[in-house]
């Protein structure tokens, strides 16, 4: 089909456009001051400065940005989008002195929400998610990834991924099969027997319905070793999907090494991250996914080595890991405060992180910039300059989104879109 080059929105009176395009603007964010954005149907027809955009795009239905800062759409590459129940009384233990690690030995934790998740129509499941991606889209996050985790079993795994791909939201889902959550209570006598499950059972059915191209791994002692997920993963490589994995998070144990080696999209978490694990993400290009809501919301103080990442040249993408457990939030926009305040990252940095990077993480190559011909998704804030966002705290500040060409104001409807 011939790309639509009749234009259907402007975006005009932009005060500062960050494209992250280098090549359309100033410095690493692209930056462009007084600017415009073209869209024809589901995508970018022109991003730059007003006094080029061409006479005809002005006849286009147009919102009046008022001088604000438009950025692309956020990006939140880490979440478990989907699941039934609450665990906040599991919070309030911690507080109390109980451990995250103690709580799931005694029941509580993942295998709570997979029983809860279990309990849960898909029809309630989609309205939990729905109403979910309601508060992304209003954080001005426009790309969810959504891990399946919270089933354990085959046809709970698959009946997750298929509600992930199939929400019909604005805000776009990319699934990804997370069958190695942890070890169901019924196979703590032979792990190998679960571990056969998932490369077995599992994630041959995956492909073969297309329901997700990302195998994800929980690498923890709590979780699965650096040998099961390497089993796991080689496997999913073998049948052709990209891999990720939660690395280095309660234990280091090599996560993060195994990333490398495997040539894995993403490792994600990485607060125990050793000197070689870094040192081997910088020389695979893998991208450093950081979490710090988790680590605030656990109550703990041991954040990422982000500045050591960051200088050895590891993309490094900022993300909510929105999950009943240990990061209940959707907002983007406070972790990127947090990615300040205790990532130590500049608002560069932060802006890539939630952008670029995060899209990188996903393997997405037509979204995280503002360029023509990439998807049209993109963010109107109520604030003036990139550090703004960051630069403010709890609540957030979006005027406007637009996701795939189509505008959501704050309060608008945002169910419905075809993705
Ligand atoms: O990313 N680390 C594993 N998974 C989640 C926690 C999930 C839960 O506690 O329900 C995480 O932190
Ligand atoms: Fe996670």
């Amino acid at each position: 089909m011939k790309p639509a080059t009749h234009p259907t929105l402007l975006v005009d009176s932009i005060g500062c456009l960050l494209t992250l395009d280098p090549d359309l603007g100033d410095g690493p964010l692209g930056i462009v001051e007084d600017a415009a954005v073209a869209v024809a149907g589901e995508r970018i027809l022109f991003a730059g400065a007003r006094r080029r955009l061409p006479a005809p795009y002005r006849e286009a239905e147009t919102i009046g940005a008022g001088g604000a800062l438009v950025t692309p759409g956020l990006i939140d590459c880490h979440t478990h989008l989907v699941f039934a129940g609450d665990r906040s009384d599991e919070f309030f233990a911690r507080l109390a002195g109980r451990s995250y690690e103690e709580i799931a030995r005694s029941g509580g934790g993942i295998r709570r929400t997979v029983e809860a998740t279990a309990g849960a129509s898909d029809e309630k499941l989609r309205a939990l998610a729905r109403s979910r991606l309601d508060r992304f889209l209003a954080a001005g996050v426009t790309t969810v990834e959504a891990k399946s985790g919270y089933a354990l079993s085959p046809e709970g795994e698959l009946r997750l991924l298929r509600i992930a791909g199939s929400l019909g939201h604005a805000v776009s889902v990319v699934p990804t099969f997370l069958g190695a959550h942890v070890v169901p209570p019924g196979f703590a006598a032979d792990r190998g027997a679960y571990v056969r499950v998932v490369t077995e059972e599992m994630l041959p059915r995956v492909v073969a319905e297309r329901l997700s191209g990302i195998c994800d791994v929980f690498c923890d002692e709590a979780a699965f070793s650096v040998d099961e997920a390497a089993l796991i993963l080689g496997r999913a490589k073998g049948l052709g999907l990209e891999v990720k994995l939660h690395a280095d998070q309660l234990t280091g144990n090599g996560g993060a090494e195994l990333a490398a080696r495997l040539g894995a999209l993403s490792a994600d978490h990485l607060e125990r991250v050793s000197d070689e694990g870094v040192a081997a993400l910088s020389r695979s290009g893998t991208v450093a996914v950081l979490l710090p809501g988790a680590v605030f919301f656990l109550g703990k103080r041991s954040y990422p080595p982000a500045r050591k990442l960051l200088d050895a040249g590891v993309p490094v993408a900022v993300s909510t890991d929105f999950n009943p457990g240990t990061s209940p939030t959707e907002n983007l926009p406070l972790m990127m405060t947090l990615a300040a305040v205790e990532l130590r990252m500049t608002a560069e940095e932060i802006w890539t992180g939630v952008t670029t990077s995060a899209a990188r993480a996903l393997a997405l190559k037509d979204r995280g910039r503002l360029a023509p011909g990439l998807r049209a998704d993109l963010v109107v804030w109520e604030a003036a300059r990139p550090e703004e966002v960051p630069g403010r705290f709890g609540g957030v500040a979006v005027r406007c989104a637009v996701s795939g060409g189509r505008p959501f104001g704050m309060g608008l409807d945002s169910r419905g879109a075809s993705h």
